[in-house]
C-alpha cells in the first residue's frame, strides 16, 4: 500500500505557486490577494480558514479575513460581497459554509461574481465545469484530481464509485473524473443515502472516493484488492484520551481499508491540504487573469 500524501504534494504546489509569486513581484506587480469571509464561530470552520489565511502567508499572497459575527444578517452579508466584487485590489475570495441557518446559502453564492469566485461555487462556475470549460474548479475535487494526477495513478477506463452527491465535492468529483482530462475518462458511479447495494458497487470499484462524512463508513468488507482509495472525509469525533477532546476521523476505516488498497489518503494529511493548495491556485490564476484583463 502507498500513502497518498497531501500534506508532501500540498507543499510541492506551495513552492511552486510561491515562485510564479516571486515572478510576479520581480515584475513589479503586486501580489495575489484572497479575502475569506466567516460569519460565527463555527469551530472546524474557523481551523479551515484559519489555515487558508496561514497558507497565503507561507506562498506570499496578501490575504484579508472578514470576521462576522453569527447574528449578522443576510443584507449585510451579501453588502459585505458586493463590497469585494468591487474592490479591484482583491483577486478572489470565498464565503466559509456552512453559514447560520438564517441566511440562505444559495443566494450569497450566486452574490460572488463568477471572476472572484474562488471556491467554483457560483452556478455560472459549476455550469462552466460541467461543460468542460475553463473556470475555477472546486478546491477539494481539483485538489483529488491533482493527486490522482502526480501520483499517476491510472484512470481511463476504470470503474469509480463517488460516495456522496453533495454539491462541493461528490457532484463535481463525479463530473470532473468522467470527462476527458487528466484523471479522467473514467466509468463513474455516485451513489448516496438512498443507493441500496452500494457494497455490491464499491466491491467492483477500482477506486473509491468516500465523501458522505460519517466516520470510518468504508469498511475492509466493501473494497476490493489493490483499490485506489480516497478519503474525503473530516469529521470531529469525541475523544477524551485527547487534550483537545476530539480526534479527525475520515469517512474510511483506515486500519482494515489500508491493508487492502494499492493506494490510500490518510485523515488528516490527505485531501485536507490538498484543497487548501488548490485554493492558492485558484487564487493565483484568478491574480493573473486580472493583471491580464482577461475574465473568463
Ligand atoms: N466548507 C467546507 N468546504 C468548503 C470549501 O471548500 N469552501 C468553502 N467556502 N467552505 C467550505
Amino acid at each position: 500500500m502507498i500513502l497518498l500524501d497531501g500534506k508532501q504534494t500540498s507543499a510541492d504546489i506551495k513552492v511552486e505557486i510561491a515562485a510564479a509569486v516571486s515572478e510576479i513581484k520581480n515584475q513589479g506587480k503586486r501580489a495575489p490577494h484572497l479575502a475569506a469571509i466567516l460569519v460565527g464561530t463555527n469551530g472546524a470552520s474557523m481551523t479551515y480558514v484559519g489555515a487558508k489565511v496561514k497558507a497565503c502567508e507561507l506562498v506570499g499572497f496578501d490575504s484579508t479575513l472578514i470576521d462576522l459575527p453569527v447574528e449578522t444578517t443576510e443584507e449585510t452579508l451579501l453588502a459585505q460581497i458586493h463590497t469585494l466584487n468591487d474592490n479591484p485590489a482583491i483577486d478572489g475570495f470565498i464565503v466559509q459554509l456552512p453559514l447560520p441557518k438564517h441566511i440562505d446559502e444559495q443566494k450569497v453564492l450566486m452574490a460572488v461574481h463568477p471572476d472572484k469566485d474562488v471556491d467554483g461555487f457560483h452556478p455560472m462556475n459549476v455550469g462552466r465545469m460541467a461543460l468542460d470549460l475553463p473556470t475555477f474548479l472546486p478546491a477539494t475535487p481539483y485538489g483529488i484530481m491533482e493527486l490522482l494526477e502526480r501520483y499517476k495513478i491510472p484512470t481511463s477506463g476504470k470503474q469509480v464509485v463517488v460516495i456522496g452527491r453533495s454539491h462541493i465535492v461528490g457532484r463535481p468529483m463525479s463530473i470532473l473524473m468522467s470527462q476527458k482530462r487528466p484523471a479522467g475518462d473514467a466509468t463513474v458511479t455516485i451513489a448516496h443515502s438512498r443507493t441500496t447495494n452500494l457494497a455490491e458497487l464499491t466491491l467492483e470499484a477500482d477506486i473509491v472516493v468516500a465523501a458522505l462524512g460519517i466516520p470510518e463508513f468504508l469498511t475492509a468488507e466493501m473494497v476490493k484488492p489493490g483499490a485506489v482509495i480516497i478519503d474525503v472525509g473530516i469529521t470531529r469525533v469525541p475523544d477524551e484520551t485527547k487534550k483537545r477532546g476530539y480526534r479527525i476521523a475520515g469517512d474510511v476505516h483506515f486500519e482494515s481499508v489500508a491493508e487492502k488498497a494499492s493506494y490510500i489518503t490518510p485523515v488528516p494529511g490527505g485531501v485536507g491540504p490538498m484543497t487548501i493548495a488548490m485554493l492558492l491556485k485558484n487564487t493565483l490564476l484568478a491574480c493573473e487573469r486580472h493583471a491580464a484583463n482577461s475574465f473568463i
